[in-house]
């Protein structure tokens, strides 16, 4: 039987962190044998949010490193960087034609993604932020944007590329013909849209070519960083993939704890403690230590002790990995050289059937 397709994506964000491997990464490297897996990088989706300056190839590369080091191999997976494959904008283009604005608009991320950018570009200039004259008010308003989103909407951050990226989105994915998509829980709208986009060419053009994509979640639980807070580049709270060593322990002595344990033989309460986060994740014996902590059997610092020595030699083993292409990232780039040729060479044979399919051939 033939395999079924999976089809996921990452922003290049250079090297990455241990949220995305638990997120995402570790789910792709066990998919690849069961599969027929692309994974790529959505350098053109990072161009929607990220600054000018971000420098798009090395972070592209630098995370394709880090996948490989962690056991992503391509010879049993595609591996491409999506602006090699010009048949995304392509199909990213065709799919803009059947996709109603009003969808769009719609899109939660959108939304929030877009206030968030505008809060941190105004911070401390709240009277800049003031409501502007904008073509896109009457629009806005009825489809119940609040003050704020439409002040966002209104300014020089909101453009075509962004509200498009879920039709973009959709092309990465429905170009192979995806029956699964590996995603974190805060893409279900985009894939949902990508269905609903499915659908609609589906239907006007009374075809099946489009197959309708399932998420796959991953069951590890959202990995906090060392201040508590979401495990994020931007809040600078991360554990890098390539931190091992010294790297490592300094972080993992820097986790957040239970403030009100102050001896190691005070009784502690693991459940808003990072240290224990990721004792579930590395520890086949967290419900142990969980009564120790609660017991106050042992201290916070044997307790980070232990938790290094449980993540040192998975991180040590990717480093040694990633050695090969330290200072050789043209290695990288020959995989993604390669890789993009296998997704050409497949995603043509779609793009050829939805040209046929609205009469352009
Ligand atoms: N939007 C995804 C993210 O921010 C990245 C992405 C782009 C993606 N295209 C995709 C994920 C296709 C899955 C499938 O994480």
């Amino acid at each position: 039987m033939e395999k079924k397709i999976v089809v996921s994506g990452m922003r290049p964000t250079g090297r990455i962190h241990l949220g995305n491997y638990w997120g995402a990464l570790k789910n792709y490297i066990k998919l690849q044998d069961e599969y027929e897996c692309y994974f790529f990088v959505a350098d053109w989706h990072a161009l929607t949010t990220a600054s000018e300056r971000a420098p798009l190839r090395e972070n592209s590369l630098l995370m394709v490193a880090d996948w490989l080091s962690a056991g992503l191999d391509p010879n049993k997976c595609t591996i491409f960087r999506q602006s090699d494959v010009r048949y995304h904008a392509e199909l990213a283009l065709m799919l803009g034609m059947i996709t109603p604005i009003s969808w769009l608009f719609r899109n939660p991320t959108f939304k929030e993604v877009l206030v968030e950018i505008y809060r941190q570009k105004y911070k401390g200039q709240e009277d800049k932020m003031k409501k502007s004259e904008g073509a896109m008010d009457a629009m806005a308003s009825s489809h119940g944007f609040s003050d704020e989103e439409n002040m966002a909407l209104n300014s020089e951050l909101s453009n075509y590329g962004f509200l498009g990226y879920p039709v973009l989105q959709a092309a990465d994915i429905l170009l192979y013909g995806a029956s699964y998509v590996p995603i974190g829980k805060d893409q279900l709208p985009h894939l949902e849209m990508t269905r609903e986009i499915a659908r609609r060419f589906n239907h006007i053009y009374k075809t099946k070519v489009f197959t309708e994509p399932q998420p796959l979640f991953t069951s590890a639980a959202v990995l906090p960083g060392i201040d508590k807070r979401k495990m994020s580049k931007s809040y600078g709270n991360t554990v890098e993939l390539s931190d091992y060593g010294s790297a490592l322990e300094a972080k993992i002595k820097k986790m957040f704890t239970d403030p009100q344990k102050l001896r190691a033989n005070d009784k502690g309460n693991p459940d808003g403690c990072v240290v224990f986060a990721f004792h579930k994740l590395y520890n086949p014996n967290s419900a142990l230590r969980e009564r120790e902590c609660r017991d106050g059997a042992i201290g916070c610092g044997a307790c980070k002790k232990h938790l290094y020595e449980l993540i040192n030699p998975e991180m040590e083993k990717m480093a040694a990995n990633r050695e090969k292409y330290s200072g050789k990232l043209e290695l990288v780039e020959e995989i993604l050289q390669e890789g993009a040729k296998k997704a050409c060479a497949r995603a043509a044979l779609t793009m050829e059937k939805v040209a046929r399919e609205a009469k352009l051939i």
